[in-house]
């Protein structure tokens, strides 16, 4: 799978591209690559976004810069990713959502700036609108990670233990439930006692306890 983040700030992301996990998911075959607004604009002095229309505070990213930054980096090589904005009030996240963009072999991720985005950049560019959340970040980088995590621990290889992503809250296999309590040594500490059943080696009783418990906290 092949992810691209375009933005202001590829900074940023030296070390989130550092961390374990995403070295892993690249080790085995995915590609993380960004995409600085400013290396192609095509307006002068690095200029990337305008006062908007119709007045107001703030600044707007223009749909002439982000449309250069995606020509430039597709058009000769004629490749068709699934150009995704990131902005408020986009589809929500979700572990659906990820498992959707999983099975894609190329995203794009747009982040935005300042007071957002030209509108038309949503018509007309990008295919999807997505949101991280009911609230505002100052820019669409830690949005860019959380969609990117979200979505490379579910690549082969990411995690040291491929079931990790498997049996893991919201996930199919719990039936999108939150994930069942986990406890480890020691069994009791300060009279805080682990459940019995997790210390009787009876693994069907475990199974069975731990679906009622993912199912409870749904409820
Ligand atoms: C300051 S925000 C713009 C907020 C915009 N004026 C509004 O009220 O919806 C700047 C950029 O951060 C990103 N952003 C902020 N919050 C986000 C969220 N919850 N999910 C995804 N992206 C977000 C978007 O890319 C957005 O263009």
């Amino acid at each position: 799978m092949r992810i691209d983040v375009f933005t202001l700030f590829p900074e940023w992301f030296e070390w989130f591209s550092g961390q374990h996990h995403v070295r892993n998911a690249i080790e085995h075959g995915a590609e993380l690559r960004f995409f600085h607004y400013r290396e192609t604009t095509p307006l002068t002095g690095g200029q990337v976004d305008d006062a908007p229309y119709g007045g107001g505070a703030g600044m707007v990213l223009r749909v002439d810069v982000v449309d250069a930054a995606l020509r430039r980096a597709y058009e000769a090589e004629g490749a068709s990713p699934r150009v995704i904005l990131l902005t408020p009030g986009g589809r929500r996240l979700d572990d659906a959502l990820a498992r959707e963009l999983v099975a894609e072999p190329h995203i794009s991720l747009l982040s935005g700036r300042y007071e957002g985005v030209d509108e038309r950049v949503r018509e007309r560019l990008a295919d999807d609108a997505v949101s991280i959340g009911p609230y505002v970040l100052s820019g669409g980088e830690l949005a860019a990670m959380v969609v990117v995590d979200t979505v490379i621990r579910k690549l082969p290889g990411a995690l040291g233990h491929a079931d990790s992503a498997v049996e893991e809250s919201f996930s199919e296999a719990l039936e999108g439930a939150p994930e069942y309590p986990h406890y480890t040594r020691p069994a009791v500490y300060r009279g805080w006692k682990v459940p019995d059943v997790l210390l009787s080696g009876d693994h069907e009783r475990v199974r069975r306890w731990r679906a009622e418990q993912a199912r409870r906290r749904a409820r």
